[in-house]
């Protein structure tokens, strides 16, 4: 994971880099630290802890200079210290090296460097990098950009990486492999960094290194993109579509609120332009190519982690009874290392908000060998996954800053959704009123949504206030409702550290109902759905152990407010689009929870927002 950032040009490169570091921080936050080129030194600040925490410490002393880099960390090899934050140095302190990624094979390179005499300062990988550029240098007296080069041909595993020397100044050196980059295009300026939210008030313009690429940047306004086998590659220059003020808060205290409240606007962006509902028509442009495969495919596998492998949870019910396809959702962690059956004509289905997952891209990257279509449903325009894609959707949610994933996750149902009903509609498997009846009230989720936030946000609170010192929670659904209920339970823990756990609502009785007694609240998925019976059956089963039942239902639901004691109404949709209407509840309430309990919402402790390391 982590964040670097790297500038080279007329202006001081200090606030440069502490601002997109603090944009950077969603992706790691345990210390920080920049390294600049001042006065034929390099000045190095680095501190434990937040942005702010490095700023305070820069504070007291000059950090003045026009070529820098800095890095915001979450520590792979070595605790979270200062010593172990980035920049990295040479030993004579001539060097800088800043990295995001793992060096699989640190270890024996740094048992060789030691021998050869290198001290290591650090407990992490990344160090072995710095001590191989200076020997390289050494031994090889060849240009930065070389020696570079030919130390990520010694290495293994994961890296996006910026290099300043001392001995050339004017000089910035970066590379990636596995680990995004990004390099934005000035004035007769240059910048290196994990995404675009640090580059996006400077310029539009940007390339997307590829694997294995690496750029040299002069502060001459010249530049050069090659492999790291020394092959030249004409640069292709995009312009971002990124707005500054979709990257800021907008009045919210926190990102995690905006990014709920922004959920009718995400919603009807992901599905703009892709629906005809007076006709009962879906328009996907980037499957059309592949249709006649997506259309025989006999099994559509989905990877994901996290709550994008929830909403590859809800997307095989969405495909199973929609389209009447196969599916099997699988964590990609654990497909990619479980020799699983895959046959090239299965069809695979990456889901990712980030699109730098590094288990996502790799368990892609393996189905792509056994000849598997791969799509992508990604959030993040340009990021690896869509790049290593045959086709997909993006889910168009707009950039998702806080850690907690909440209107990515509605916006990749939607577009599931329409995924599931394109197939549906070119196969036949279900009838044009059927499919428009969906797309209707696919279009009606947005002012659904917004009614739910205008009626239950004081109700929410309250029962925040009842429950947040709470040590447990269950969450329990059914059907459509089972993984939004999960999304449910980790929204909770990942943001308020409070243990919980989602369950199908009819499994309670083979394990978790021995949890449950007066201290124990339950959050229960009803809406009034084909099921609806069923999990009043499973209500009865918690009150009778006097659980406390909070039940997201449809309004005026008589026999569930004769149960549960405390009531979240959510409108009334069809079946398989009340999952997204019932997750909104539920990530205000993990909201409040947390808020009450003091923690850290936007930046969730040992997590990061994308998680490109193993
Ligand atoms: C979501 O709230 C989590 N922070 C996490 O589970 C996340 O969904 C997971 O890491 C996958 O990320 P991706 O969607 O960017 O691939
Ligand atoms: N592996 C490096 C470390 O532990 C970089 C981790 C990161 O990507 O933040 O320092």
């Amino acid at each position: 994971m982590c964040g670097i950032v790297a500038y080279i040009g007329p202006k001081e490169a200090y606030p440069i880099l502490v601002k997109g570091l603090k944009r950077l921080e969603y992706r790691g936050y345990d210390s920080a630290g920049i390294a600049l080129i001042q006065n034929n030194e390099i000045r190095l600040v680095k501190q434990k802890g937040k942005v702010s925490d490095l700023e305070l410490l820069a504070s007291e002393t000059s950090v003045v200079g026009s070529i820098g880099i800095g890095h915001t960390r979450w520590a792979t090899h070595g605790e979270p210290n200062q010593v172990n934050a980035h920049p990295h140095l040479n030993s004579d302190e001539s060097i800088a090296v800043i990295h995001n990624g793992i060096i699989e094979n640190y270890a024996a390179l740094k048992e060789e460097l030691q021998k050869r005499g290198y001290i290591f300062k650090s407990d992490t990988d990344t160090e072995v990098l710095v001590h191989l550029i200076d020997e390289i240098l050494k031994i090889e007296k060849c240009s930065l950009k070389d020696a570079v080069r030919l130390a990520l041909n010694e290495v293994s595993g994961a890296y996006a990486i910026a290099v300043i020397s001392l001995k050339e100044p004017n000089t910035m050196i970066g590379a990636r492999k596995g680990s995004p980059l990004i390099l934005g295009i000035g004035e007769n300026e240059f910048f290196i960094a994990s995404d675009a939210t640090p580059v996006v008030e400077y310029t539009k313009k940007v390339i997307y290194l590829k694997d294995e690429e690496m750029v040299e940047l002069n502060r001459d306004g010249s530049f050069e993109i090659l492999t790291i086998h020394n092959e030249a590659i004409s640069p292709k220059i995009q312009e971002l579509e990124l707005k500054l003020e979709m990257i800021e808060k907008g009045g919210y205290e926190h990102f995690m609120l905006k990014e709920i409240f922004e959920q009718p606007k995400s919603i009807f962006d992901s599905i703009r332009g892709r629906i005809d509902s007076n006709e009962g028509t879906i328009k996907l442009g980037g499957l059309e190519e592949y249709k006649t495969r997506i259309l025989n495919a006999k099994r559509i596998i989905i990877v994901s982690c996290g709550t994008s492998w929830h909403a590859g949870l809800l997307a095989e019910y969405l495909f199973e009874d929609l389209a009447r396809v196969n599916v099997e959702v699988e964590y990609a962690s654990e497909f990619r290392y479980r020799n699983p059956v895959i046959d090239s004509d299965d069809i695979v289905i990456a889901i990712s908000q980030s699109g730098e997952t590094a288990d996502t891209l790799a368990a892609i990257e393996m189905a792509k060998q056994k000849g598997c279509l791969i799509l992508g449903v990604c959030n993040v325009v340009g990021s690896s996954i869509p790049r290593a894609s045959h086709a997909g959707c993006y889910t168009h949610a707009g950039p998702e800053i806080g850690v907690a994933s909440t209107k990515a996750f509605t916006a990749q149902v939607s577009v599931l959704t329409l995924m599931a009903l394109w197939i549906a509609e070119r196969k036949g498997t279900m009838t044009p009123s059927e499919i428009k009846q969906i797309l209707i009230e696919l279009e009606n989720i947005p002012s659904k949504i917004e009614k739910t936030l205008e009626n239950s946000v004081d109700q929410i609170k309250d029962i925040a206030k009842k429950f947040y010192e709470s040590r447990n929670f269950l969450y329990l659904g059914r059907g459509y409702n089972f993984p939004a209920a999960l999304e449910g339970a980790l929204k909770l823990k990942e943001i308020s550290y409070i243990h919980a756990e989602g369950y199908p609502a009819a499994e309670m009785k083979h394990g978790p109902i021995a949890l449950i007694d007066e201290e124990m609240p339950v959050v229960v998925l009803a809406n009034n759905d084909s099921i609806h019976e069923k999990i009043i059956n499973n209500i009865q089963e918690v009150v009778a152990r006097k659980g406390q039942v909070i039940a997201i239902t449809t309004a005026n639901d008589v026999e569930i407010n004769k149960l549960a004691k405390h009531i979240i109404e959510v409108p009334e949709t069809v079946e398989c689009l009340s999952p997204i209407l019932a997750s909104v509840p539920l990530q205000l309430l993990s909201y409040y929870i947390a808020l009450m309990r003091g923690c850290n919402v936007d930046q969730p402790r040992n997590l990061a927002k994308s998680v490109t390391v193993e």
